[in-house]
């Protein structure tokens, strides 16, 4: 981790002494009707459908025969570690006629039967036996294997790419975010706990909260913003991607007092942000990783899926107690504090959907998030 955070400190620490913040080159005003509109959440949907999604992590595919079932933007997967090592990601689809070949949500099968008519397929989706075969013609397995939908592993993740556009690589995607994502080593995890919200919310709100740097000390006085400096805070570009680092009051007490060293450095806390529903918050003890599906239908509702991810290896019972806390305090914030504020912007939003909103040139990641997003669904029209 620490070259992670190599430049970060002194940096932070300027920030800290001079009162000051990294700020975007102008403010930015963003229509209220991009939360309510559902013509733009069409639009919205069309970025989601012409790029990289991070679907799965590797380690919910531990070995060869694992699988989960998932529905992503609607489309029902079937997520397979083959026999090679290597993952595919299927419509989850008979192509008998439809069914959903595997209904369990996870675990580790040969081979995956449809329980309508018992057709049944290998893990690299070809059919494997057709009961009643002769009352069927020919069928001709080679046509008949499980659709697959296009898909990489990296970095600890399984990414579906649902444009059907051949030759694209998720390092290519993320571009100057690939190399910096390798450091954090996400291959190495496992997922400790998780935890599904259906949110009240447009999904962008729930992004922006989550990247905000500008709301701790307001939104959050009894805990993270005891935790975290308001207002001090570095933004790095990684074109559509980005990262964001604030100081821990750790850090910001010492620098005032000026008994900061470089040793300090690991007081400070990083939001990776992979456009455009994905941050990752590392902690001490796990990262948090948040994944923001929009709604497909309602502007005003978004499903949140929220998993604490750690090394296996570190884990005994101090630190699962400390953990446990994490997760208390998070499920503070986001539910009593975070996503109750965003529930008022989205109702006033729907009462109000005229005018804009001001995201003010401290607030760059959210900028980031809203200039890329108009970028993107240009690009996706053009
Ligand atoms: S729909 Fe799957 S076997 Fe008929
Ligand atoms: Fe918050």
């Amino acid at each position: 981790m620490n070259s992670v955070r190599e430049g970060v400190y002194d940096r932070l620490v300027t920030h800290i002494q001079n009162g000051t913040t990294d700020q975007a080159e102008a403010v930015l005003n963003v229509p209220v009707s991009n939360f309510t509109s559902p013509e733009h959440l069409q639009r919205e949907l069309e970025v989601f459908r012409h790029q990289p999604l991070i679907v799965a992590m590797s380690s919910e595919l531990a070995e060869p025969g694992s699988f989960v079932t998932r529905d992503i933007l609607g489309a029902p997967l079937l997520i397979v570690r083959q026999k090679s090592g290597k993952v595919a990601v299927f419509r989850n689809m008979c192509r008998h006629r439809g069914g959903k070949v595997e209904l369990d949500e996870k675990g580790r099968k040969p081979f995956f039967v449809c329980s309508y008519h018992g057709w049944s397929f290998d893990g690299d989706g070809a059919l494997r036996g057709v009961p009643f075969e002769d009352h069927l013609g020919e069928v001709d397995r080679g046509c008949k294997s499980l659709f697959r939908i296009q898909s990489e592993e990296r970095h600890g993740m399984v990414w579906a790419d649902f444009s059907g556009q051949e030759g694209r690589s998720v390092a290519d995607f993320l571009g100057a975010a690939d190399g910096k994502l390798a450091a954090y080593d996400v291959d190495q995890t496992t997922i400790y706990m998780e935890k599904h919200i259906d949110a009240a919310m447009n999904w962008k709100l729930v992004v922006d909260g989550a990247i905000d740097v500008l709301h701790p000390q307001f939104l959050h006085p009894r805990g993270v913003g005891k935790l975290i400096e308001t207002n001090a805070s570095l933004w790095e570009d990684f074109g559509r991607h980005g990262r964001s680092w604030s100081a821990y009051k750790k850090l910001s007490d010492k620098v005032r007092a000026g008994t900061h060293t470089p040793e300090d450095g690991r007081y400070c806390s990083g939001n990776f942000v992979i456009f455009p529903n994905v941050c990752m918050i590392p902690t001490p003890t796990h990262y948090e990783f948040w994944n923001v599906w929009p709604d497909l239908k309602d502007p005003g509702k978004c499903h949140v899926h929220i998993r604490f991810l750690i090394d296996p290896e570190l884990l005994d019972e101090k630190r699962a107690g400390q953990i446990d806390k994490s997760w208390a305090i998070l499920q503070q914030a986001a539910t009593e504090e975070d996503f109750p504020m965003e529930e008022t912007i989205q109702a006033n939003a729907n009462a109000y959907p005229v005018g804009d909103f001001l995201y003010g040139r401290s607030e760059a990641p959210c900028q980031h998030l809203h200039r890329q997003l108009a970028r993107a669904m240009a690009e996706v029209a053009a």
